[in-house]
């Protein structure tokens, strides 16, 4: 799921293909017609669906679009890679232990909106980012992997924001294989990280 340039969407499928990640990227949603990741999946040859959230008075029924899609196509682990909409319990029992988010600070400091934007406002000389499972109250729920990156005092928020995403690129496809370890205990996991 993504609605913005779609960096972390990408580097999950190359996590796949031929990277270390033993899972496929069936299914690429989107909420924004004109988002960076629905020009990826295209390159990428990934199959897109967009359910534009402009489309929904309620969360939900944006939600449970998104669910039936993901049922349509069978998948076993959702991945919000980017996605600004805050996701209702709709999705979240559809996908109990099985929607990984991603957010660019060390939770639980700076949930919520423009957390590089908080991080620079607070002064921290330490933040980083948090790929996490998701539970109904926002960027909360058990994290599965984080990354430390220290702010230097030359930083601009593009920067930092660039080097936390790099970052951000390297956790995603461990924390997808994380969260299917944890499902393997009930048999129902597919992916898992090699060597
Ligand atoms: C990431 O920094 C993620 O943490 C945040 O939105 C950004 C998405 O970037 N939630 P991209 O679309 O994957 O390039």
């Amino acid at each position: 799921m993504a609605s913005g340039q779609g960096s972390n969407f990408e580097a999950l499928v190359r996590a796949c293909r031929g990277g270390p990640l033993n899972a496929e990227v069936v299914q690429l949603v989107v909420n924004n017609p004109v988002c960076g990741a629905r020009q990826r999946a295209k390159r990428l040859g990934i199959p897109c669906q967009l359910h534009d959230h402009r489309d929904h008075s309620l969360r939900q029924d944006l939600d449970r679009q998104v669910a039936a899609s993901f049922a349509a196509s069978d998948v076993d682990l959702v991945v919000m890679a980017g996605w600004m909409r805050i996701v209702t319990p709709v999705l979240i029992a559809a996908y109990p232990g099985r929607l990984v988010n991603i957010h660019p600070s060390l939770l639980p400091s700076f949930r919520g909106l423009d957390a590089v934007g908080q991080a620079l406002a607070a002064g921290v000389t330490l933040t980083g980012c948090t790929a996490h499972l998701v539970e109904e109250a926002v960027d909360a729920g058990p994290i599965l992997v984080q990354a430390a990156v220290p702010v230097l005092r030359s930083d601009d928020h593009g920067s930092l924001a660039a080097r936390i995403q790099a970052q951000e690129h390297r956790i995603l496809p461990f924390a997808v294989a994380l969260a299917a370890l944890r499902l393997d205990q009930t048999g129902a996991a597919t992916p898992a990280i090699q060597g």
